[in-house]
């Protein structure tokens, strides 16, 4: 019997998530392939992280706290907002999917950059909202473009900064001036997933939510705080907004190992701290020496890298493959010339550039 799926389903757009290690070791019997295609943090978790997630594990019999009490209030305490201004999700993912269950129907339009994060567009059109995409003239996102797509049935508007896959950003002040400008009625998303690569322009959120009620602004211990595998992420808004998008959530959404991993990992900034510091010197060989092969390579203020061939990207990624490497293609973005690539550990940036030097 073939089963009928709803035409909603059939076009949604794909998440093609980077190669798993594993299976490349499967496909082409790599021991130690390098993978710099999920912008994961090269150093790992905090290893005081490691030790808390040990000590918890003979309590997974137990439901986790489906408040997220402590790590709440751990947030808190370094965003200086309240608890009743945080939702935790599994993986900021989850809360931008809460933010398409609570705010968008038919009728609504989202409004999203060209090349945006592939998640908006599949949360949007889940909820049957119309998709509104603001072209990116060299890859970066214009605030005053995307105020011009805003219109009477506008209903939420998400960006990325930096922006995924490209790595752009807005400075901190022309977000300020963007949040003035636009309707109060308007949920605008600012999701800093990358915000502890950007360093100083990053938002004031506990200013910025007082003054914006339609202000939502996403966070995830998944790239800098090291801990993609454990689904841990959340976003800040009024209470008001955080008690509508509580409405959708699933009662345990986030795991009691990813919540004493996050409490545990926000006592270790200097984890953080170590992580950034490798970024940027990574981030300048990367550049340095691609620039040095004539690749393309975009400004980025994130933990990776957007590069364009002047033909298609495909045959490289499958030659990286060979050599042990997964970088991240980006054909489901439209972008057929370019890879998108992870700052890696400083051995795996080397290996990354002598493969490319064979492979170009
Ligand atoms: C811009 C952006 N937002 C959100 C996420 C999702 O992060 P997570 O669900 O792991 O918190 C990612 C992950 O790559 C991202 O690049």
């Amino acid at each position: 019997m073939k089963l009928k799926n709803s035409a909603r389903i059939n076009s949604l757009p794909v998440y093609k998530p980077g190669k798993p290690i594993a299976e490349l070791k499967r496909e082409l019997g790599f021991k130690d392939p390098v993978k710099l295609a999920s912008n994961e943090n090269p150093l790992g978790p905090a290893p005081s992280v490691v030790e808390k997630i040990k000590e918890a594990a003979d309590m997974v019999h137990l439901y986790p706290d489906g408040d997220c009490y402590e790590l709440k209030k751990k947030i808190s305490l370094k965003e200086e907002i309240l608890p009743n201004q945080i939702i935790l999700g599994n993986g900021s993912n989850e809360v931008l999917e809460l933010v398409a269950h609570a705010f968008l129907e038919v009728g609504d339009e989202a409004i999203m950059g060209e090349f945006c994060f592939i998640v908006y567009p599949i949360v949007a059109q889940l909820s049957e909202a119309t998709i509104v995409r603001v072209p990116m003239s060299n890859l970066a996102l214009n605030l005053d473009d995307v105020q011009s797509k805003v219109n009477q049935r506008t209903k939420v508007i998400f960006i990325a900064n930096p922006n995924n896959p490209t790595g752009s950003r807005s400075t901190r002040r022309e977000v300020e001036i963007f949040l003035e400008e636009i309707p109060k009625n308007i949920i605008i998303v600012i999701d800093e997933a990358y915000a502890e690569y950007m360093e100083s322009e990053n938002l004031n959120v506990s200013m910025l939510i007082e003054k914006h009620e339609n202000l939502i602004v996403l966070k995830t211990f998944s790239k800098a705080y090291g801990l993609a595998g454990l689904r841990v992420g959340y976003g800040m808004a009024t209470a008001n907004l955080v008690a509508l998008l509580n409405r959708p959530r699933e009662p345990f959404n986030v795991n009691q190992l990813a919540q004493v991993a996050a409490i545990s990992a926000l006592d270790d900034e200097e984890h953080v701290k170590a992580s950034v510091e490798l970024n940027k010197k990574g981030m300048s060989y990367l550049k340095s020496e691609l620039t040095k092969m004539n690749i393309k390579t975009y400004p980025s203020y994130a933990n990776f890298v957007l590069i364009e061939f002047k033909s298609e990207a495909r045959i490289v990624y499958e030659e990286l493959l060979k050599r042990g490497i997964i970088t991240r293609p980006l054909e489901n973005y439209g972008l057929l010339n370019h890879l998108r690539i992870t700052v890696g550990l400083e051995s795996q940036n080397v290996k990354l550039i002598s493969a490319l030097k064979e492979v170009v």
